[in-house]
């Protein structure tokens, strides 16, 4: 079963191949520019994204617009078939803008202002700062909204990054006081008690930061809420000021996936017509690959899931990045299969960071589809090259498609925050995300779509959701989890879960609704921690497995224990536990363990709940993801590999029909059709 959507850019409806341009700093070198445009269309390029950090060269002093050269580019650039994706230019501002207005300079949380430099750190609080971006935005939009070449925003650059002000304290106390109304609310919430640290007045609610309170834990997770809260607001009025002029171009901004945890992107997707995000893996770290692509794999899942649509890449490296404390070479094959993954989990796009290299300050180094030596003649022109002429096979049979998940992970940034907060059971590291890897693991490498939801997100249409280590019950979530499961769907919840409310109180109580206790049959009595040098294991159908990390201490009411601790004093204690509630099942890992108990767990348990993997067996090094009708077998090693077929397929990029046993060479991939449905 295939989902459609509308196109992404339905001006130009299409998967996009392009990527940042900054003209503006080549502007002395007109042969250049000149050359670029013959290069790019060399390239299979057709679509840039222009103007992100073009400010200075746009409005060079206040009010006085010097757009000229940003014309002659678009449009030379659409006479040979290019498009533009258009960005306001607030991700950096001009020299100027800072000294006449300090205040849309950023504040530490030690209270001390920043100077002018860099760039992604304006105060987003600051009316100053709000009105010339709604200025140059609007402007902008005046100019070139209804020009036939621009296809869709691109609003500012990757958002990030708090403010302690006092503007950004006056609004915080405002946000705070018109969420919990009462002082007497807010003390309990924040369990403020403690230490003596009640609020008397609402002009005490003040940032946390090292200079002064570090230990309300419920203060700690409102600022980042507030944070995420004035982020996405400061967003909507840039996008509200473009789309005032021409409310038909579509709006994105370029997020940075899923590890990323300053925001809460589900909240931010809500405001963008279309997600699009920047992704750069640290390829070949040795014999990490497969680990590597599976990691990048769920940050793709996670930014389709957002808006459970399609996305963009807007942003790849051909080859290196600058950035990482080593930048290694894609190496040849790298750079096609990296964009097939993206494909393969729902990209409609493939775009660069950067189209022309930098000449010179922080980023001339990063890697772009034109080198230093301004020629074709390169492997990373002749790669880019050739994804430019995948694109166009792979439009026709996926884009804007995507196939239906019926496995959901709960994955939500605003639990992360509290775990990192919780100050108690492992405080050197709690690894959460490595967690959510070891529990998507079986299904990214098996072809089992996966979508990523947050407490939040409605769960109708699941057949399985993994909540690991779901600290914090958010919301309803508690409830939408029970009746996922008295509907008839499977949940499994591991160790660490259903331990605090939204403002980081603890649940009270032995075994309660709150805590899913009913729906888990059991409760959980104690954790124990285990230092890094320590083990524990556990027996599972007739393999051992080592624990590590966490480990619960629980008492079963109605669950059946599946295994059990093998040392320590709570030998003989369960470690996974299944009960049976209402029409569905719902299973416990009472303890962090190694990465094949989860893969030989989740195969059990999705087989279970009628989740299959639509081949029998995928050898190691290689994934399987399946969008529409396509079979994406990807090889991310250095070895071939050999899968087995059990049906006939054709190779949608060498045309040849496929079946039995085929070999997938190193570091690439084999886009299958099936010959008739399965
Ligand atoms: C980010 C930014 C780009 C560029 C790249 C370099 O994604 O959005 O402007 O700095 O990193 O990798
Ligand atoms: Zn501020």
């Amino acid at each position: 079963m295939t989902q459609h959507y509308d196109s992404a850019t339905p001006k130009f409806p299409h998967m996009l191949h392009g990527g940042d341009y900054n003209p503006e700093q080549w502007l002395k070198y007109p042969e250049i520019l000149e050359k670029d445009v013959e290069l790019l269309k060399k390239a299979n390029i057709n679509c840039v994204s222009l103007g992100i950090f073009s400010w200075a060269n746009l409005e060079p002093s206040k009010d006085h617009f010097t757009f000229e050269w940003l014309d002659k580019i678009i449009d030379r650039l659409y006479e040979n078939g290019i498009y533009t994706v258009l960005a306001t230019p607030s991700g950096s501002r001009p020299q100027w803008l800072a000294e006449e207005y300090p205040e849309v300079l950023r504040v530490s949380e030690g209270g001390q202002r920043f100077l002018y430099g860099n760039r992604h750190n304006h105060c987003l609080t600051s009316p100053a700062y709000r009105e010339r971006v709604r200025i140059i935005d609007t402007k902008l939009a005046e100019r070139y909204a209804n020009h036939p070449a621009v296809i869709l925003w691109h609003i500012s650059n990757e958002f990030s990054g708090d403010c302690h002000c006092e503007l950004c304290q006056q609004a915080f106390r405002e946000w705070v006081k018109d969420k919990y109304k009462t002082l007497d609310d807010l003390n309990h919430a924040w369990w403020s008690h403690f230490w003596s640290h009640t609020y008397t007045s609402w002009d005490q609610v003040h940032s946390p930061g090292y200079m002064g309170e570090t230990s309300v834990h419920g203060l700690d997770l409102e600022w980042k809420r507030f944070v995420n809260h004035q982020t996405i607001d400061f967003m909507k009025e840039e996008i509200k000021a473009v789309k005032s002029v021409n409310p038909d171009i579509p709006a994105t901004a370029n997020l940075m996936g899923i590890y990323f945890e300053g925001l809460d992107y589900f909240e931010m997707a809500k405001e963008l017509d279309v997600v699009s995000w920047d992704s750069y893996p640290e390829w070949h770290k040795p014999n990490e690959n497969e680990i590597i692509a599976r990691n990048d794999s769920l940050a793709h899942d996670m930014m389709r899931s957002t808006k459970k649509k399609p996305f963009l890449l807007m942003e790849c490296t051909p080859s290196t990045t600058n950035w990482r404390s080593i930048s290694k070479l894609k190496k040849p094959g790298m750079h096609c299969l990296a964009a097939i993954n993206a494909i393969a989990h729902g990209a409609d796009s493939i775009q660069y960071f950067q189209l022309r290299q930098s000449r010179g300050s922080a980023e001339k180094f990063h890697s772009a589809v034109i080198s230093h030596t301004g020629t074709e003649n390169t492997r990373v022109f002749r790669e880019v090259t050739e994804v430019g002429e995948l694109l166009p096979k792979l439009e026709s049979e996926v884009y804007s498609t995507l196939t239906p998940a019926k496995v959901a992970l709960v994955v939500d940034v605003q639990n992360k925050w509290a775990i990192d907060k919780s100050l108690g059971p492992r405080n050197q590291y709690i690894d959460y995300y490595g967690l959510i890897q070891k529990c998507y693991n079986y299904f990214w490498k098996n072809g089992i779509c996966v979508d990523i939801v947050n407490c939040d997100s409605e769960l109708d249409g699941y057949s399985l959701v993994i909540a690991p280590m779901l600290y914090m019950f958010r919301g309803n979530i508690s409830d939408k989890l029970r009746s996922f499961v008295a509907d008839g769907g499977t949940l499994v919840t591991t160790v660490f879960s259903g331990v605090v409310d939204d403002t980081d109180l603890c649940f009270l109580g032995e075994a309660t609704k709150e805590k899913l206790s009913d729906v888990l049959g059991m409760w959980v009595e104690e954790m124990d921690s285990l230092y890094d040098e320590d083990e524990n294991a556990t027996d599972f159908n007739g393999k051992e497995y080592k624990l590590y990390e966490l480990c619960e201490l629980l008492h079963p009411t109605t669950c059946e224990v599946l295994s059990t601790y093998k040392k320590d004093f709570y030998k003989g204690l369960p470690t996974i536990t299944r009960n049976k509630f209402e029409k569905g099942t719902a299973y416990h890992l009472a303890a962090t363990g190694e990465g094949e108990l989860y893969d030989d767990l989740f195969k059990m348990i999705a087989d279970e709940a009628g989740v299959r993997a639509p081949l029998s067996s995928v050898p190691k090094g290689v994934s399987l993801t399946v969008r529409g009708d396509l079979y994406f077998l990807q090889n991310f090693d250095e070895e071939e590999r050999t899968v087995s077929l059990d049906n006939k397929f054709s190779d949608l990029l060498s045309g040849e029909s496929v079946e039995g046993d085929v070999v997938i060479p190193a570091l690439s991939a084999r886009v299958l059709k099936p010959c008739e449905k399965q």
